[in-house]
């Protein structure tokens, strides 16, 4: 079974973009190998500290390296991409020479309980995701706007339309992964 690597690019415990991700994960066993490899972790990039680098960095290079896809599930920061996930992005792309992204399937997704859904999060990611040579899944789309019923109590999908929408994303990127 292909291997993704989940990006989460909120570190907050209740965060609703792991509540999204893990939905994705649990609609995605049997067919996909999925697990969140952690970026809170990681220090702001810094150059100097290749000289000798932080563990934290080597174990995410390394997660990102072994898996055959990314999926990236962020919020809206100010209209842009969360600090920690560009940070991730950064990390993975150096020494020169040496990114762990190209070639890699992708595919991003978001939550926000705003109206426009984390779509302007994601025209920034879009740029930098492709530019760091990753194969991007366009369609679908997935801009979660979420409501009060979006994720029952115990974490699972609240309504059976975005259960369904969900569900065809995941078969979406599972067949784009290959
Ligand atoms: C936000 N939020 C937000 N929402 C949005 O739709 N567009 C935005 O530009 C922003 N900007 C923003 C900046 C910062 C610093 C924070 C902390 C929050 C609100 C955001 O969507 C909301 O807090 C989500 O719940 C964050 O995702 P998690 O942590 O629930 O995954």
């Amino acid at each position: 079974m292909k291997q993704v690597a989940v990006l989460v690019g909120s570190l907050r415990r209740e965060s609703l973009n792991r509540k999204l991700a893990e939905a994705l994960m649990f609609l995605g066993e049997g067919k996909l190998a999925m697990e969140i490899v952690e970026i809170g972790g990681l220090p702001l990039y810094n150059e100097d500290l290749w000289a000798d680098p932080p563990e934290a960095v080597t174990a995410f290079k390394a997660a990102i390296a072994k898996a055959d896809a990314v999926l990236i599930v962020t919020p809206e920061y100010n209209r842009s991409m969360p600090a920690a996930i560009k940070n991730a992005l950064d990390w993975g792309s150096r020494p020169m020479g040496q990114s762990v992204w190209p070639g890699k399937k992708a595919a991003m997704a978001g939550a926000s309980p705003g109206a426009v859904g984390t779509a302007v999060a994601q025209a920034a990611l879009r740029t930098t995701i492709v530019t760091l040579g990753m194969a991007l899944m366009g369609q679908p789309e997935l801009y979660l706007s979420v409501k009060d019923d979006t994720f029952a109590p115990d974490g699972g999908i609240g309504n059976e339309k975005t259960a369904k929408f969900l569900a065809g994303f995941v078969d979406k990127f599972a067949a784009w992964v290959g």
